[in-house]
């Protein structure tokens, strides 16, 4: 009965939704651009609206030494559970523009393979601005058809996307107002749309960035070239160094503190149904690559990495120029997995690169951002909880991931808050997060908004009958 209510509103309402979300979408909330300080202040303000609207109390924009935090609530008896619910509000730039087959910031529906009922394209719209949005829904949609079981609280940030700089210590000086006994966070992936899966981890990362100086300015490189060090060649070589032929990471002491995971384990992750020629074929790639002895699903959920993001230096403008550089950079990420820790990780990799590199050069290593690993129990209630839940709504038991991206800010929330999160994420993998033509399913919409309804419910149940 209660679930054809529920179904009834979802039904009704379900262009609003859109129209609602679409938005949002609208707003370019990029955190890494400073010019965009206004647009993230008014995505703040939206959400802020729509959470009065549906219901919510004590709705604000919190202000933090950066960009401000979105926190509603309702409670609605202080003896039951509360679920505190985290998700965020910017987006990634939305560059390379030339690549993107309509403007990032105009959301248009179009149907893809993987998406026949169509998908949303816009930055944004899977991560996490689609998925965030679930959730207030899913609250308004308890709201109207008085079904809201447990006590809810959310906190949506602003900057994610750039490593979360201002929310630790938001957290630190807000934990009386974050009491809760979940953290429930939509910003991961599902296996498939008709594999519902549950991520049980994220990675942790170690931000780097590399800069080699050579000569103290640039030089010819007829006149100079062959007697003096070119700092991008010594850089690519530095960083060809980092793997052995087996592509593991020769960085002493990387692996020391890895997790071996067991063999059932192992097992038990490789069982998820994985296609390889589909993967290869969707990357237009003829092999893949990675670590010997491991998988593409271990290699990029159990086993940590390190990928330059970017390199530049010397002459990248049109046709050529003859030039010895003075400098090279570099820009390279470490995926973390337990009990790697990111600082430390961050120090051996700079310890390492000081020790390879030539006298002929200069080396200047520094730290970005980083974050720890984390690892979700499969026997707490969160997951049964999200597991009926899932199941439920899919129609059948949901498999086990372990997703290789990394929210660092999670493994914050258990160290201050003493909270377990659970990632019900409801994107694909393949609807390209970070780069153009990013997009989210209308079924995935539209299922996240029905099942996080069936995620409470449960929750609900299970923590009463403890
Ligand atoms: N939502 C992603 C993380 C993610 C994506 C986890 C898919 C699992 C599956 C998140 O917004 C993100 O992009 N995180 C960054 C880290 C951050 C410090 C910039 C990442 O993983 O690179
Ligand atoms: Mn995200
Ligand atoms: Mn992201």
């Amino acid at each position: 009965m209660e679930q054809n209510t529920i179904n009834d509103y979802l039904n009704k309402n379900k262009q609003r939704f859109l129209d609602e979300l679409f938005e949002l979408l609208r707003i370019p909330s990029v955190s890494a651009d400073s010019n965009r300080k206004n647009d993230m202040l008014s995505t703040a303000e939206k959400i802020k609206q729509r959470f009065t609207e549906a219901g919510a109390d004590n709705v604000e924009v919190c202000p933090t030494e950066g960009i401000p935090v979105v926190y509603a609530e309702k409670i609605i008896d202080k003896n039951k559970p509360t679920i505190l619910v985290y998700g965020h509000y910017d987006v990634q730039p939305a560059d390379p523009l030339e690549l993107w087959d309509s403007p990032p910031f105009e959301p248009v529906i179009k149907k893809t393979a993987l998406h026949p009922d169509g998908a949303i394209f816009a930055r944004g719209s899977c991560d996490d601005k689609g998925q965030m949005y679930m959730h207030v829904k899913a609250f308004e949609l308890m709201m109207k058809t008085s079904t809201l079981p447990c006590n809810v609280k959310f906190m949506i940030e602003g900057e994610e996307e750039v490593g979360s700089p201002s929310l630790g210590n938001w957290v630190k000086t807000n934990k009386e107002k974050l009491k809760a006994d979940i953290i429930l966070i939509s910003d991961t992936s599902i296996l498939s749309n008709d594999t519902p899966s549950i991520d049980i981890g994220l990675r942790g990362l170690s931000y780097m960035e590399i800069e080699l100086t050579g000569p103290n300015r640039d030089l010819h490189s007829g006149v100079y070239g062959g007697g003096v060090a070119n700092p991008i060649n010594i850089l690519c070589k530095l960083i060809a160094s980092c793997h052995d032929e087996n592509n593991h990471i020769t960085i002493p002491g990387f692996y020391d503190k890895v997790i071996t995971e067991t063999d059932i384990y192992r097992k038990e992750l490789s069982s998820a149904p994985f296609n390889e020629s589909d993967y290869k074929k969707d990357l237009n790639v003829s092999e893949l690559w990675g670590e010997k002895g491991y998988n593409t699903i271990e290699r990029t959920g159990i086993r940590p990495t390190l990928d330059v993001n970017g390199i530049w230096g010397g002459y990248t403008g049109e046709g050529a120029k003859t030039v010895l550089p003075s400098k090279a950079f570099a820009k390279v990420s470490m995926r973390l997995v337990p009990n790697q820790n990111s600082d430390e990780i961050g120090h051996l990799f700079k310890k390492h690169f000081e020790s390879i590199a030539p006298k002929s050069v200069k080396i200047n290593v520094t730290f970005h951002h980083g974050g720890e690993p984390v690892v979700v129990s499969t026997n707490s209630i969160g997951y049964k909880a999200a597991s009926k839940a899932l199941e439920q709504s899919f129609g059948k038991k949901p498999v086990i991931t372990r997703g290789g991206g990394s929210i660092p800010i999670v493994a914050l929330f258990k160290d201050v808050l003493g909270l377990d999160s659970m990632l019900l994420g409801f994107g694909l993998d393949t609807d390209a997060l970070h780069s153009p033509n990013e997009h989210y399913g209308l079924f995935n919409y539209y299922k996240g908004i029905e099942t996080i309804p069936l995620f409470y419910k449960h929750f609900c149940d299970l923590s009463t009958q403890k």
